[in-house]
């Protein structure tokens, strides 16, 4: 939300899972090159032994993980795997993400003389149309119902729906929301967020508050939800700040289960890519089952496809998506 909010961004590691997949390979690798070697049978047995130790070390950790958690709901995680990379406009604060068929994109971009509402080629994020708002406006969420497309805006309860072949033809409305963040639809509700841990419902033809949920973790609220998508009966959000998607029961607002992206922007980094804010956009192709996602001022747009993972990552979930309430 805030400009220059990366520079409160503290690097953060790559996630012990990941560290603990290298070392394993690495072992692997080493096992192979000695096993090339001529050896003794007492240097296989030991390595035999070794291995079976460590393996049971491992199943140890995890049956004492499984007892801890038992209280809990148990949860999920998931890291990802990248399918494809796309261009993104690098200028382009992405606040509001949506697939709109035929490989394009719709897409709110924020801050204040720069906010947008754009239609993007998949393939080349090439912008083929786009809606150049007003200087008092700062983008933020949008979601495509029907031929419309609904955006919110930061710091003002008002909000456009455009008509998604027609960007001129839009209209202002009202919001009871405390702010405009996400937002998000299952096709007959509207699902908003406003940087707390408030999941609203509002009605499509009215914008009025229909209902609301209080996003939960454990009993942890989840605060600064912010860009939403709607995805096989799950609502997802970024939580503003991490490098983390909560799954959200629309139905209750439980976080069921966690989508760990912490590799994107890591890898955006280590590749030499500066000036970039925060992980934020989400959009489904439900005819393809595609998942993109992206970034405020990212020069890549990514499709992901999900990875559960064990233990290890849950013993830092509290690092890894700092829930700060
Ligand atoms: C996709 O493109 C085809 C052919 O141009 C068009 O008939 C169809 O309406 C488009 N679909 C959407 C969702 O825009
Ligand atoms: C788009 O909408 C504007 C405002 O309603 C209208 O004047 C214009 O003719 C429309 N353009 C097209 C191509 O339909």
């Amino acid at each position: 939300m805030v400009v220059g909010s990366s520079k409160k961004r503290s690097k953060r590691r790559s996630s012990d899972f990941s560290a603990a997949m290298a070392s394993s390979s690495l072992a692997q690798n080493k096992a192979s090159a000695s096993r090339s070697k001529k050896q003794s049978g007492i240097i296989r047995a030991t390595y035999i032994l070794s291995t079976l130790l460590g393996l049971s070390v491992f199943f140890l950790f995890f049956a004492s993980w499984k007892n801890t958690d038992a209280l809990g709901s148990d949860p999920q995680f998931f890291t990802i795997d990248v399918v494809n990379e796309f261009p993104h406009d690098p200028e382009a604060f992405t606040q509001g993400l949506v697939y709109g068929g035929n490989d394009t994109l719709f897409e709110s971009t924020g801050l204040y003389g720069r906010s947008s509402v754009r239609q993007v080629l998949l393939q080349t994020g090439k912008v083929q149309a786009s809606h150049q708002m007003d200087k008092s406006f700062f983008g933020e969420g949008l979601t495509l119902l029907g031929e419309r497309l609904f955006q919110v805006t930061w710091l003002k309860k008002i909000g456009f729906v455009y008509n998604r072949y027609n960007f001129s033809e839009h209209i202002k409305f009202n919001h009871q929301m405390q702010d405009g963040w996400g937002l998000a639809t299952d096709g007959s509700v509207i699902y908003g967020s406003d940087g707390s841990s408030t999941l609203y419902q509002l009605d499509p033809h009215t914008l009025k508050v229909l209902g609301s949920a209080t996003v939960l973790y454990k009993d942890h609220e989840v605060p600064y939800l912010n860009e939403l998508e709607y995805i096989n009966g799950e609502v997802w959000a970024n939580v503003w700040m991490t490098d983390c998607i909560a799954r959200i029961s629309p139905k209750n607002g439980m976080v069921h289960s966690w989508i760990l992206l912490h590799q994107l922007r890591q890898g955006l980094l280590e590749s030499g890519h500066t000036g970039l804010d925060v992980l934020n956009g989400i959009a489904w192709d439900k005819e393809r089952n595609r998942l993109f996602v992206t970034g405020k001022l990212w020069p890549k747009l990514y499709e992901v496809k999900l990875q559960p993972v064990t233990a290890l990552v849950n013993a830092r979930i509290e690092t890894l998506c700092p829930l700060r309430s």
